[in-house]
């Protein structure tokens, strides 16, 4: 499966490439507004992995090439991002990482609409994209350091089961642990625990604060 990262050039982006192409995802695309820098980080984190497998293009180019599409970018960029790659995006799961956190103080949110992040992305994009919520509650701290174990299980959200199968069987070869957490309205709450998550970082010290879910059997595909 190809997969572009949408703002693959910054923190949780980077993180969550290393990952994939570290897991032996087919071809991972790095999307970025220019061209040049996107290449220029691909380069980067291929030396850092020691082989070539991954690509940076600019933003149209790599979701256009891609399969699934993960969206990497801060909330203030969220609306004019994806109407710039909606016309690529047809057809295809799009994952929605993103967190309306408040620029001033990161310990809150603050929501444009009553809505979560990912459910404005599929109103925006419309039933011809299926949009599943991911990976809000992981630090990038801790996706960039791939000598780390990630301590941090996946919440995943979305109103289409098929694509929420798709996501959570990525995760898992990603080799962390992955919940159906439920429809995208879901989405809602498990932002909230970001910014809890960001306190508790701030309040002891750390950058990998994390959520693990228990009392639940997991399926047989997970890790
Ligand atoms: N950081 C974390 O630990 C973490 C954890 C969980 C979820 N998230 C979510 O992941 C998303 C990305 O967070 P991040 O910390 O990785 O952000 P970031 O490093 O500040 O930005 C990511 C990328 O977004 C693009 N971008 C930045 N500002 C933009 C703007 N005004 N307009 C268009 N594109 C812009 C840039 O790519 P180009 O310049 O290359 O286009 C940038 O490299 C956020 O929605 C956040 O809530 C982050």
């Amino acid at each position: 499966m190809r997969i572009a990262v949408i703002g693959g050039t910054g923190k949780e982006g980077r993180g969550l490439v290393l990952r994939l192409a570290a897991s032996g995802e087919d071809a991972v695309l790095i999307g970025s507004r220019q061209a040049e820098k996107a290449r220029a980080k691909a380069e980067e984190l291929n030396r850092q992995l020691g082989r070539t497998a991954i690509v940076g293009l600019e933003n149209r180019a790599a979701a256009r090439a891609a399969d699934l599409v993960i969206l990497c970018v801060p909330y203030a960029a969220h609306q004019e991002t994806l109407r710039a790659i909606a016309p690529d995006l047809c057809g295809k799961i799009l994952v929605d990482t993103t967190v309306p956190l408040d620029p001033r103080d990161p310990s809150r949110l603050r929501r444009r609409s009553e809505q979560s992040a990912a459910e404005e992305a599929q109103a925006l994009l419309g039933e011809s994209v299926r949009v599943v919520a991911a990976f809000q509650n992981v630090s990038a701290a801790v996706l960039q350091n791939l000598q780390r174990t990630i301590e941090c299980d996946i919440l995943v959200c979305g109103d289409d089961a098929a694509a929420k199968e798709i996501v959570i069987a990525l995760i898992h070869r990603l080799g962390l642990r992955a919940w159906d957490a439920g429809p995208l309205r879901m989405a809602r709450a498990v932002e909230e625990i970001t910014p809890l998550l960001i306190s508790l970082n701030r309040r002891y010290g750390s950058q990998s604060a994390g959520i693990r879910i228990t009392g639940v059997k997991e399926t047989a595909s997970s890790p």
